[in-house]
């Protein structure tokens, strides 16, 4: 981390979990747990049934709400679908977009993951892009390659100002949800491909300036030595953020110098 120049975030993902019932009680134990964190900005995102009583209660956690996908497209008839204006206008901050298992399962393209990228600047959300190698890439010596094909697709026409306001997470697949997590020394060399991809294409200054995120097995074991890492600004947290001792316990690990 490096608070001078930019945010640290630690951000929980959800996934398809969580009922809307069961936020209040989950935003009172992280109330509890971690009254309040100057230091990072604690962010979950939720399904987007759980959103209205996210900003509800999670607020009082001093906690921002983000969703995990949104549409490409800015309404009509898209049935099924949830826009980037839906999302604004309920007061949402954050989006994850390009999750592997969105690209994995439902047909998320480094194309759409750019053009909802556009979408959600467009309207001030932040979104929080996510990149990363399978086990086999990694094998083959891709990842730099893989890693900076998916940075510059995911930016494409997106202005520095716009860039901006963007997060980046870098998710190994192979250490999302199998406790296979990389170490600290591998996940702050893609962190740092990833920097010196934003400085190729904005400038030293917004390099400087982005969080760049980890996530992949995260949790309240191995976060403090990840997020002593220069380039590591944070985490995107599945498995341990639904349990409010663990998440917290994360969010504590990122209170250092
Ligand atoms: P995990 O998930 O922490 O359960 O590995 C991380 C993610 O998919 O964002």
């Amino acid at each position: 981390m490096n608070r001078k120049y930019r945010k640290t975030i630690i951000a929980g993902n959800f996934k398809m979990n969580m009922l809307p019932g069961e936020i209040r009680a989950y935003a009172e134990s992280m109330k509890t747990l971690v009254p309040r964190a100057r230091w990072c900005e604690t962010v979950i995102c939720a399904p987007f049934v759980d959103l209205t009583a996210g900003l509800k209660y999670l607020k009082e956690a001093h906690i921002s709400v983000g969703a995990q996908n949104m549409s490409e497209h800015p309404g009509g008839a898209y049935t099924g679908e949830v826009s980037g204006a839906m999302l604004r206008d309920l007061g949402v901050k954050y989006v994850i977009i390009g999750h592997s298992e969105r690209r994995q399962y439902f047909g998320e393209t480094d194309l759409s993951v750019n053009e909802k990228v556009r979408a959600a600047l467009e309207l001030g959300l932040h979104p929080i892009i996510c990149v990363g190698e399978s086990a086999k890439q990694r094998e083959l010596g891709l990842t730099e390659s893989l890693i900076n094909y998916q940075v510059r697709a995911a930016l494409a026409e997106v202005s520095g100002e716009q860039a901006r306001k963007a997060v980046i997470a870098y998710e190994p697949i192979w250490a999302i949800g199998t406790g296979n997590t990389a170490t600290a020394e591998q996940a702050n060399e893609v962190n740092r491909l990833i920097r010196s991809i934003i400085r190729s294409v904005y400038g030293a200054r917004a390099a400087r300036a982005t969080s760049i995120l980890y996530g992949g097995s995260m949790n309240e074991k191995n976060a403090y030595e990840l997020l002593a890492q220069p380039d590591i600004d944070g985490g995107l947290i599945g498995g341990a953020s639904l349990v409010p001792e663990k998440f917290a316990a994360i969010v504590n690990a990122s209170n250092q110098e």
